[in-house]
């Protein structure tokens, strides 16, 4: 009888082969897609708006040029992301086509999510967000997160702010409004400065569709600790 042989050396279980970021051309030029919207957008004449812009895109050039590692995620939906499709075809009719349609080639691969630990159950079929680009993947990024945020129509996403992290939405499809101060179209840009309080609505007819980019203290960006802020009635509930 034969003596049992150990395995050769090569034929050792290896690790999965690593896809940078160039070898994997939809997520590229996805970020190439958000690049050109920070790069040749207007600032409206605002300071912090030319500033955050600048921030935003130098982080993006250095991870561009980098050429990260992608660390793909499980696809993953939410029942919002039933909108997805006319989402997308709205989006390529207009101002943000470039953008809608490479979206388009990885809309296979989007982890949807929702981000806050409590969720009230009204926003749970009308919400999610996926990321592109940050500490979770798909594209490995400690210092910047890029992603979108899905609205079905008719949705009001309730107050909340973030801590230490500054936020750009860019609209991609559909009109909507925050703190009820103005209707944005697709193309337009609106800044929340760290603890700014913000509420979205979006239009009755029309899913809306916001890419959305986050930079800041880089501890925060790993661990966001999204919360909605209570409510007004929840607070006096609460006697606080
Ligand atoms: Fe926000």
């Amino acid at each position: 009888m034969e003596a049992m042989l150990p395995p050769p050396e090569d034929a050792a279980p290896s690790e999965p082969p690593v896809t940078l970021l160039r070898d994997a051309p939809d997520w590229y030029y996805l970020l190439r897609e958000f690049e050109a919207l920070y790069r040749h957008g207007s600032a409206g004449g605002s300071e912090p708006i030319r500033s955050h812009r600048a921030k935003v895109r130098n982080a993006l050039s250095q991870i561009l040029a980098a050429n990260p590692a992608i660390l793909p995620r499980p696809p993953a939906q939410k029942p919002v992301t039933a909108h997805f499709a006319r989402t997308l075809d709205l989006g390529e009719r207009g101002a943000m086509q470039g953008m809608a349609r490479a979206l388009r080639e990885v809309r296979d691969r989007l982890h949807w999510e929702y981000g806050y630990e409590k969720m009230p159950k009204a926003l749970a079929r009308k919400y999610a967000y996926c990321e592109v680009l940050g500490p979770q993947g798909p594209v490995r990024s400690e210092t910047l997160i890029l992603g979108f945020v899905l609205f079905a129509p008719a949705t009001t996403y309730p107050q909340h702010s973030h801590s230490g992290i500054e936020e750009s939405y860019i609209s991609i499809a559909g009109g909507w409004s925050e703190n009820d101060t103005a209707v944005y179209a697709p193309g337009s840009l609106i800044l929340n400065r760290p603890q700014h309080e913000h509420r979205i609505t979006t239009g009755e007819q029309d899913p809306c569709l916001l890419a959305y980019a986050w930079i800041g203290d880089q501890t925060k960006l790993a661990q966001p600790g999204m919360k909605l802020t209570a409510t007004r009635k929840a607070r006096a509930a609460r006697g606080i």
